[in-house]
């Protein structure tokens, strides 16, 4: 049996969402458009043309979902600041009605005894920016430190807890190189140069961060995946180990002061060459407080001459017969334990939470109850896993699930549900799924 107290009476246990997720109110109360809210518009994007316009509606809602992250026995909240509902243009003017929702939000966290976690950027540009080459044009740097600047001279007496970004290569890769998040642009040259931007960014907000709020504690978020090769043929190794660089390693390791891992991935070092603020070496470096890991999914990996570049190709769960959630995605505790690990084991990584972990299933609501044994079992696998990582010596914090409730899951519209909290988009009534249930046992019992 699972216990918190094998944890620590310190750990941290909590929630996390993001604001274009949850929010609603896209277009009201002096918010500026932002790249999903246009990107919503366009044919074919987001699953059945779902939007977030509404989402959860957490906006009006928002008292009664903190209530419930209280009530789930949760310590902390995190969510993140839509940043084109304080400076609507992106940069600028600034939206007083935006600055008060968040002073309101973090107010509430306070009153309940909740620490707030507040994520800068997590995937939603100002639709203002985005125009004008979003994260590959060069002016995104002195903007987004004036987002930053405004959130920290603003907040920071009330919030100590910072995360300056939401998985770099979340935002990079699927809108920057693949097309099929917002702003929907590919190919490489604008997948690096988005890359060396935000790579600047992350930096940078942990600098003003530092400056302007005192006693604060700085992190930021990496998406991670084990790498697991198809076969131990060296074609397989080899093509396992350009995709961990690209899906693992090309944003940690700037950051701790290492570069872009040229050394195992020569595209790299191609786009070194034209790139001139890609050796920047110094600027992409900071001393984060914690480093936030997000972990859904490990990545079976063969070689395949076929792709173009990374010469590489994912052998699904599915095809491999493994256990998955709704998304597709392999259910395997082992390959949590091992990426931690992998991430743990660079000397400059002071301190390690799990920012995201949770999975997505089939739930179905019926007679005002939401039966989701499998998610239950997932987190008593994941946190199983997590606990052996910690107790082998990983200097492991905290815990946050995703997500608080059933939400805006980007393309895929409203369908994939990953909610603690069923949610009901019409009515936008929430109910507590048994895995809820389940965190509020473990968690107050
Ligand atoms: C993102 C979340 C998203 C989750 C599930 C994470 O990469 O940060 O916004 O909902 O994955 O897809």
């Amino acid at each position: 049996m699972l216990n918190t107290a094998d944890f620590g009476s310190d750990f941290l246990w909590g929630v996390a969402t993001a604001a274009t997720q949850i929010e609603g109110a896209a277009n009201t109360y002096g918010k500026g458009l932002s790249m999903w809210d246009t990107f919503a518009k366009r044919k074919g994007k987001i699953k059945k043309s779902h939007h977030p316009q509404i989402a959860c509606d957490f906006y009006h809602n928002y008292k009664n979902d903190i209530l419930l992250v209280k009530t789930l026995g949760f310590k902390v909240f995190r969510f993140s600041i839509a940043w084109s509902r304080v400076l609507p243009f992106g940069k600028g003017q600034v939206n007083k009605d935006g600055i008060a929702f968040y002073h309101k939000v973090i107010d509430e966290c306070l009153q309940h005894g909740l620490i707030p976690y507040v994520t800068l950027y997590h995937w939603d540009l100002p639709e203002a920016l985005a125009k004008n080459g979003g994260w590959t044009a060069y002016s995104i740097n002195a903007d987004f430190n004036e987002f930053v600047l405004l959130c920290a001279k603003t907040y920071g007496d009330k919030v100590k807890n910072w995360i300056v970004m939401n998985e770099p290569f979340g935002f990079t890769s699927l809108g920057y190189m693949l097309g099929i998040h917002a702003p929907g642009e590919t190919g490489l040259t604008n997948f690096f140069s988005a890359v060396q931007h935000a790579t600047i960014a992350q930096a940078d907000g942990g600098r003003i961060l530092r400056s302007e709020v005192k006693n604060a504690n700085i992190g930021t978020t990496f998406s991670c995946s084990e790498i697991i090769p198809y076969t131990h043929n060296e074609t397989d190794l080899l093509a396992a180990k350009r995709v961990d660089c690209l899906m693992n390693r090309l944003f940690i390791e700037p950051t701790l002061g290492m570069g872009f891992p040229t050394a195992d991935w020569d595209v790299l070092e191609k786009f070194a060459v034209s790139h001139s603020t890609w050796r920047h070496k110094e600027r992409m470096t900071f001393d984060f407080d914690f480093i936030g890991l997000q972990n859904y999914f490990p990545l079976v990996i063969k070689f395949n001459a076929f792709i173009p570049v990374i010469q590489a190709w994912e052998v699904k769960a599915k095809s491999r017969k493994k256990p998955h959630t709704k998304m597709g995605w392999e259910i395997n505790a082992d390959s949590f334990y091992n990426i931690i690990k992998q991430f743990a084991a660079y000397p400059n990584v002071k301190e390690i939470i799990i920012t995201e972990n949770g999975a997505a299933f089939n739930d179905k609501l019926v007679n005002g109850i939401v039966n989701d044994d499998e998610r239950i079992a997932y987190f008593i696998l994941y946190l199983t896993a997590m606990l052996k990582a910690k107790n082998e010596g990983v200097n492991i914090t905290g815990y946050m699930a995703w997500t608080l409730m059933d939400n805006f899951e980007w393309a895929e519209g409203y369908e994939a549900r990953f909610g603690l909290v069923y949610n009901d988009f019409e009515t936008q009534e929430r109910t507590i799924k048994k895995s809820g249930y389940w965190w509020q046992e473990f968690l107050t019992k």
